[in-house]
């Protein structure tokens, strides 16, 4: 992918255009036709060098009725992603919009089948699967990419500028996570709520979002330890839930956290504090803060988190060395014409046809996911565990 400068004015980042090579028409394939799929066909509809080819999803019908709404009668339907696979040879990439308990086994699948893979996040449930993921990667020479589309959001980047550019020092504490008042999301059934397709709740759907905007932004150290605790009290609690809900249905169902916390060695002498809440009685869990030893940053939480930040920024430093109540608002900077989702696709597409690397790598979210884990297995012992990843 090129980006062409469009008009005179090359300062603002709205003023460039993505010119893609359309001499090489990608097939790709949809797994699991539910709510997000719906995000990655509208702008893989964008794409001039990709075909969508097929689509799979378990629930019998569901498949064809998404393609037809989206204009692609003619593409081939399924009823599992193995299924799809076995019977689509020329495929060049799927996206994985399947629940969390089944990013592992589709992903695996598909890299099985020498097919390039964008994985929603959270990227599994457990760290041995994401292991399993890896290896499979590995083994294929395939591109593995994560879905985390805040990455490519202009604040996000400006966070890991302002890390990268010395102006904190050296960091020493972050505080991030986030929270909803009320909110555990079931707009479509129980899918990210039963322990058999969710696997893990609130962490996984938002608390995956506020590890990587703070790891990516000081380079993903590696997590030595974890202390963490996890809690269900909203979701298993009839009256959380309202008539439309079914509350005895759906609070028997709910078989994840909706509130997490954990206590976070990184390596680098790094302590991160993190908290996560589907529910909760507060308004907010608290903004993200990144502590160092020159100045500190923080990043203003949102009522509704979900990856997104909460407005201007402000960075707390000295004057001279001197402390004289000084601190520097950094402004929101606008979104790219084409958003931060396009790009998350785009860039897939581009380390598919280029052989380059994965814009989200599994290198990087393997961290992320070792620290969800880390939070599940301390809260099931109520010890700190030791964070142990094998090299793949
Ligand atoms: N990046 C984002 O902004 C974002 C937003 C929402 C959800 N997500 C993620 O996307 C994933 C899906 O979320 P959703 O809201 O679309 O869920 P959903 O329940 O609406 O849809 C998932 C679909 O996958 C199908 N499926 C499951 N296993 C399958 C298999 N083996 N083969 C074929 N189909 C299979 C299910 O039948 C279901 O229709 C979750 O992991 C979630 O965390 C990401």
């Amino acid at each position: 992918m090129a980006k062409k400068v469009t008009s005179l004015d090359a300062f603002k980042e709205d003023q460039t255009e993505v010119v893609v090579d359309t001499s090489k028409k990608l097939k790709v394939a949809i797994i699991g036709t539910g709510w997000i799929a719906g995000a990655h066909m509208q702008e893989y509809k964008k794409m001039a060098d990709v075909e969508i080819v097929a689509a799979a999803d378990l629930i019998p019908g569901k498949a064809s009725d998404f393609m037809n709404a989206w204009g692609y009668p003619e593409a081939r339907c399924y009823l599992s992603c193995h299924e799809l696979l076995e019977n689509e040879p020329e495929l060049d990439a799927v996206s994985v919009c399947t629940y969390n308990t089944q990013h592992a086994p589709c992903a695996i699948d598909a890299l099985e089948h020498g097919v390039n893979v964008l994985l929603e996040k959270p990227f599994t449930v457990t760290l041995d699967e994401a292991l399993d993921v890896m290896r499979a990667e590995k083994k294929s020479g395939k591109v593995l990419s994560i879905g985390f589309q805040p990455r490519f959001n202009p604040n996000m980047q400006m966070i890991k500028k302002i890390v990268e550019s010395g102006e904190l020092g050296k960091i020493y504490y972050i505080q991030t996570g986030g929270g909803r008042r009320r909110g555990i999301p079931t707009p479509f059934g129980t899918s990210f709520i039963s322990a058999k397709t969710g696997g893990i709740g609130a962490m996984g759907d938002i608390g995956c979002y506020s590890l990587d905007m703070v790891l990516n932004a000081i380079g993903y150290p590696k997590p030595l330890t974890v202390t963490g605790y996890t809690s269900d009290f909203f979701g298993k609690s009839k009256e959380y839930w309202r008539a439309e809900h079914k509350p005895e249905e759906y609070s028997e169902e709910f078989g994840v956290d909706d509130f997490a916390a954990g206590l976070v060695r990184l390596e680098g002498g790094i302590i991160l504090d993190f908290r996560i809440a589907w529910a909760m009685n507060l308004d907010t869990s608290g903004d993200t803060i990144i502590m160092g030893t020159k100045a500190s940053l923080r990043i203003p939480s949102t009522e509704c988190w979900n990856g997104s930040i909460g407005g201007p920024m402000t960075i707390y430093h000295d004057v001279a060395g001197t402390d004289v109540g000084v601190s520097t608002t950094v402004p929101m900077l606008s979104n790219t014409k084409e958003g931060e989702f396009y790009h998350k696709i785009r860039s897939f597409l581009d380390a598919v046809k280029t052989g380059g690397k994965a814009p989200v790598p599994s290198s990087q979210i393997v961290y992320n996911q070792a620290i969800i884990d880390g939070i599940v297995r301390s809260g099931k012992t109520g010890h700190e565990v030791v964070i142990d990843i094998p090299e793949i």
